[in-house]
């Protein structure tokens, strides 16, 4: 990431940090309340900030406003990263459209597109992360990228990707979950649209579900909205306000699961129990030198491959330290085997989301549940 782009972070950051409580008058709270009513006063004509609480809630907003600070994009929240995924695919593409995914991102973007967008005449091609920036993107109406993919952590040069997608009349959307807006300003690279599931790290306590839109294109997020509205996939009052809380130390949660992802990924890299470790931090993995352009840490996902599946599940159930779950990004370290979900990954290939703990603390407990194999 260029030095230039490090002040813009921060600054970014402030404003998530500043976005509900800088906006105050005397004698308000500092946090945003938790509006569970759907019903607003409303007599005569139907336009007031508030509507019914399909339309939005203040909780929301406030949610919406940090995001949006985060991402220096307007920013449109949906109840999962699913969500918000279907509602920006559905928004774009129509009957005859050509649009282009990843082989190896998060599978039920490929699973929604094969049962719902391909019976409506929608036609998908997929190719690999790694291989996508030499793909001809000629005749796409959009491009998807997941980058790192999920669970392979191959990465693709974004800042290329948009010029030739522009070039080729094309959008392109990426799905920022592994990184976060804070790691890696997509819209800043050059995508027209960013997508997340903040289920993961924005949040960061595995305790909500969300996802949200940003662009800085109007017409397309007025469309996005539209769909919000129209197919009530509205996230409720508690859990944005969830993500409103996590949001709030996305930055120091970061700094610590990034350190904590590149210790990792050195110690299993010298034991003989593990056969392969990937971690975009690795001066030798192959996504090191793109990860450098465009990231400003290198995130808290690690792969680790193991000999057999028995290995990686002796691994994942050693001891407290590492928990057994699928989903990312929070503050307890854990990890899963994702052949099981049917991911083209050997069957040994651990996906790990390395947390908030103390350093020393986890690496004792992985070093002992390697030796443990
Ligand atoms: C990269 C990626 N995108 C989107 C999603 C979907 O998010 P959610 O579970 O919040 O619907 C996931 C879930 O694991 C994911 O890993």
């Amino acid at each position: 990431m260029t030095a230039q782009m490090q002040p813009d972070r921060h600054a970014r950051i402030m404003n998530a940090l500043h976005a509900y409580s800088g906006h105050q008058s005397k004698g308000d709270p500092a946090n945003p309340p938790i509006v569970s009513s759907v019903k607003f006063n409303l007599p005569g004509d139907p336009s007031a900030p508030y509507v019914y609480g399909r339309y939005g809630t203040p909780t929301l907003d406030a949610t919406e406003a940090a995001l949006s600070a985060l991402e220096a994009a307007p920013v449109i929240g949906f109840p999962s990263g699913m969500a918000a995924i279907t509602a920006t695919l559905l928004s774009v593409v129509s009957p005859g459209d050509q649009i282009l995914l990843p082989s190896d991102g998060y599978f039920t973007v490929r699973s929604l597109t094969k049962e719902f967008l391909e019976p409506l005449g929608v036609q998908a091609d997929y190719v690999a992360t790694r291989d996508i920036n030499e793909h001809d993107l000629n005749g796409y109406k959009l491009v998807w990228v997941e980058t790192p993919s999920n669970p392979g952590l191959d990465i693709c040069d974004l800042r290329d990707l948009s010029v030739r997608a522009k070039k080729a009349n094309s959008l392109l959307i990426a799905d920022n979950t592994s990184a976060t807006p804070f790691l890696q300003p997509v819209l800043d690279l050059g995508a027209d649209i960013s997508v997340s599931s903040d289920t993961k790290a924005i949040s960061g306590h595995g305790d909500a579900l969300f996802g949200h839109v940003a662009s800085r294109h109007g017409s397309l997020m007025d469309r996005i909205r539209l769909w919000r509205k129209l197919s009530g996939s509205i996230s409720g009052p508690w859990e944005s306000f969830l993500v409103y809380r996590g949001l709030q130390t996305l930055e120091v949660r970061l700094q610590r699961m990034c350190a904590n992802a590149m210790a990792v990924a050195r110690l299993a890299s010298e034991h003989s129990a593990v056969e392969s470790v990937r971690y975009p931090g690795l001066a030798r993995d192959p996504s090191h030198s793109i990860a450098r352009t465009q990231m400003a840490d290198f995130g808290f996902l690690v792969g680790l491959t193991f000999g057999t599946r028995k290995q990686a599940d002796q691994f994942l159930t050693y001891g407290p330290s590492i928990y057994p779950a699928t989903s990312f990004g929070s503050v307890h370290t854990s990890g899963e085997r994702r052949a099981r979900w049917g991911d083209a990954v050997p069957e040994g290939a651990v996906r790990l989301s390395v947390g908030c703990e103390p350093t020393d603390r986890l690496l004792d407990a992985i070093q002992e549940a390697l030796d443990a194999l």
